[in-house]
């Protein structure tokens, strides 16, 4: 019998919205495992801790079975081969997100032959989301319940003074 396939879905997450929750969704069915990786960036000025991250992140994925949420710094394509992973998920909004995820997608793919990235499509529903703008408009008092989970969204509102 085949190996169950490892994946991972990496990125800042700062905080995590419905649209990546979306993707993780759907990601956790087609692999055996989903890591879902948050980048060590010391250098980037985030609005979440990482442990208030990994906290939100796994708060609102606890109806996922296969995924585990980790911390990684450096490569990920090192990450993923110290830890067996072969396929990268990554989400694309929009045609707009196709030249920079390919550009990566090809990176990766020269620094580890071994390595597949796999793009899915986020819900129509989601492709203008990102932590960015939502950030931007709760510092204008914005509605964004239908946006983030109702965990993210608690958090968000204590640290609106911090936007
Ligand atoms: O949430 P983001 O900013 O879209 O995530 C980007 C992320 C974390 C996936 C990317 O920046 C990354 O993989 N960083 C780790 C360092 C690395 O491997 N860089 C080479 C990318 S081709």
């Amino acid at each position: 019998m085949s190996k169950p396939i490892k994946a991972i879905f990496a990125g800042s997450f700062d905080p995590i919205t419905n649209g990546h929750i979306d993707i993780i969704e759907r990601a956790s069915k087609l692999f055996g495992e989903l890591k879902i990786g948050i980048l060590i960036n010391p250098n980037k000025n985030a609005l979440f801790s990482m442990e208030e991250r990994l906290e939100l992140i796994r708060k609102s994925t606890d109806h996922i079975k296969n995924i585990e949420v980790v911390f990684f710094e450096g490569l990920l394509v090192d990450y993923c081969k110290k830890n067996d992973i072969t396929v990268l998920v990554r989400g694309i909004r929009s045609s707009a997100d196709i030249a920079y995820e390919l550009q990566m997608a090809h990176m990766n793919k020269e620094l580890d032959d071994r390595i597949e990235t796999v793009i899915i499509p986020t819900n129509t529903k989601y492709s203008f989301i990102s932590s960015s703008l939502i950030k931007e408009v709760l510092r204008f008092n914005a509605n964004i319940e239908d946006l983030v989970p109702k965990c993210v969204l608690e958090e968000l509102k204590k640290k609106r003074g911090l936007l």
